[in-house]
C-alpha cells in the first residue's frame, strides 16, 4: 500500500476541502498534485511565449520544456522514437485524427472496420462517421455477461478485408483489462492497422509500446494527474509519414504558396496552430509525479482497493454489481435497488463522496445490460480502504431512505 497520507498532502484539493471529501471518480478525471499545478502556472508566470517560433529566451525555454515532454513520454512508455509522439487535446481528438487522416485516405467500399461493444463513445462514434463517409462496414466484437470481450469470435470477426481494429486497453465501465496483445497479433495476420484506446490504462499500469507492437495508442493527460486539454497519440512513424494532415494551419507546413502546401515532418505535421503548451508541460510534471511513486506501486495499491471495494459492496444485498472480469483495473460499476444512480450520486455527495452516475459514454454497454445507467466508483493513488468503508456506509444510508 502507498503512503496515502503523504500523497494527499501533495494535492491541494484534499487540503482545501473539508475532512470528509472522498473522491471516487478518477476514471472520469483525476485530481492534480501541486507540482502539476505549479508547472502550468510557472509557464504562465515566467515564460509564457509561443513555441517553435519565438526567437527570444522565454520562447526558447517554452519550446525546450514542451519538446522535453515528448522525450519523457517516450521513456515512460518505451516508445521507439520521440517522433512517433503527437500531442493532441485528448484521446477523443487522437482517435478522430486517425479516423480522418488515416481512414479517409486508406479505406474503400469493400473494407471493414472492427471495434467492440465495450468502447467508450470516443472510440466508437469516430468509426461510425468514418464508416458512413467511406461506405465501409463496421462490426463489433460483442460483450460477455462478465464484462469481458467475446474473444472466441475474434478469428471469425477479423476478415481479410479488415483494415482497422480499434479496442480499449481498459474498460471505463467494468475495468476489464483486455488482452490487447492477442488482438494485435490477430490483426497483424490480415495486415489490419491496430488502434488502442489507452485512456483508462496509462494512469494505472505499465504500458510498453514497443512490446505491444500496436500501430496507434492514444491516452489523455487529465486522467493521469495532468491538466485537461492535453492528450497523446503514439503512432508508427512509417504510417504517420504517409498520412495526410488532420488539421491545416501554422507550423504544420514546410512551404506554402498560393497553389499548394507541403508538410512539416512528423510529429509537427499533426500539431497545427499554437498547441496546448502549458498543458503539455503539466503532463510532463504528471509523469514525473507518477514515476516518483512508481507505476507498479500504483497498480498494486489500486488492486488492493479494488479487492476491498468488491468485498464491501458485495456484502450489501441491495447492491447489484455489473461484470466480473478476472483481470481488471480499479473500477466498480453498480446499482442500488430502487435508487436511480443519479439520486444515489446526489445523496452520496451530501456525505462528501464523489462517484460517477450515468451511461459513462457507453450506451451500447448499457443496452447490453438492459439498463439506462449505473453508479461507478473508481480509485487512484489518493484513495484508502477507509474511503471504501465510508462509501459502503453512505450507500446503506441512502438505500434505507429509498426503501
Ligand atoms: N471517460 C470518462 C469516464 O468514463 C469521462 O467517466
Amino acid at each position: 500500500m502507498l503512503d496515502v497520507k503523504d500523497i494527499k498532502n501533495d494535492f491541494p484539493i484534499f487540503k482545501s476541502k473539508e475532512k470528509n471529501f472522498i473522491y471516487l471518480d478518477s476514471a472520469s478525471t483525476s485530481q492534480k498534485p501541486q507540482s502539476v499545478i505549479d508547472s502550468v502556472s510557472s509557464y504562465y508566470d515566467s515564460y509564457s511565449a509561443n513555441i517553435h517560433r519565438a526567437l527570444y529566451e522565454i520562447g526558447e525555454k517554452a519550446t525546450d520544456k514542451y519538446e522535453s515532454v515528448r522525450e519523457k513520454v517516450r521513456q515512460f512508455m518505451n516508445v521507439p522514437d520521440s517522433h512517433n509522439i503527437i500531442f493532441s487535446s485528448g484521446t477523443t481528438e487522437s482517435i478522430n485524427l486517425i479516423a480522418y487522416a488515416w481512414g479517409t485516405k486508406n479505406l474503400s467500399n469493400d473494407d471493414h472496420i472492427l471495434i467492440t461493444e465495450m468502447e467508450h463513445h470516443s472510440n466508437l462514434v469516430p468509426w461510425q462517421l468514418l464508416s458512413s463517409r467511406s461506405n465501409t462496414s463496421l462490426d463489433y466484437i460483442l460483450l460477455n455477461n462478465d464484462g469481458t470481450l467475446e474473444l472466441e469470435s475474434l478469428e471469425k470477426k477479423i476478415l481479410s478485408k479488415t483494415k482497422i481494429i480499434s479496442v480499449s486497453h481498459q474498460s471505463n465501465v467494468f475495468g476489464t483489462i483486455n488482452p490487447i496483445n492477442k488482438i494485435i497479433d490477430e490483426a497483424k495476420k490480415v495486415g489490419a492497422i491496430t488502434v488502442i484506446d489507452g485512456a483508462q490504462a496509462v494512469p494505472h499500469m505499465k504500458v510498453d509500446i514497443e512490446n505491444l507492437g500496436c500501430d496507434f495508442y492514444a491516452f489523455s493527460g487529465h486522467k493521469m494527474l495532468g491538466p485537461t486539454g492535453v492528450g497523446v497519440l503514439i503512432g508508427r512513424k512509417t504510417i504517420l509519414e504517409k498520412m495526410d494532415p488532420f488539421m491545416g494551419g501554422g507550423e504544420m507546413i514546410n512551404t506554402v504558396t498560393m497553389e499548394k502546401s507541403t508538410w512539416n515532418d512528423v510529429p509537427w505535421k499533426f500539431e497545427a496552430g499554437t498547441p496546448n503548451i502549458a498543458q503539455v508541460i503539466g503532463l510532463g510534471a504528471a509523469i514525473d509525479y507518477i514515476e516518483k511513486i512508481g507505476i507498479e506501486n500504483i497498480h498494486q495499491h489500486e488492486q488492493g482497493l479494488l479487492k476491498y471495494g468488491l468485498e464491501i459492496l458485495s456484502q450489501n444485498e441491495n447492491i447489484v454489481l455489473y461484470g466480473n472480469p478476472e483481470i481488471r483495473g480499479a473500477v466498480i460499476p453498480f446499482n442500488v435497488k430502487n435508487v436511480h444512480p443519479h439520486d444515489l450520486a446526489k445523496f452520496l455527495d451530501t456525505d462528501g463522496i464523489c462517484i460517477r452516475a450515468g451511461h459513462h459514454c457507453t450506451q451500447p454497454i448499457m443496452n447490453r445490460l438492459g439498463i439506462n445507467a449505473t453508479a461507478r466508483a473508481s480509485f487512484y493513488i489518493y484513495n484508502t480502504k477507509n474511503d471504501i468503508e465510508k462509501l459502503g456506509d453512505s450507500i446503506k444510508k441512502t438505500a434505507d431512505i429509498f426503501k
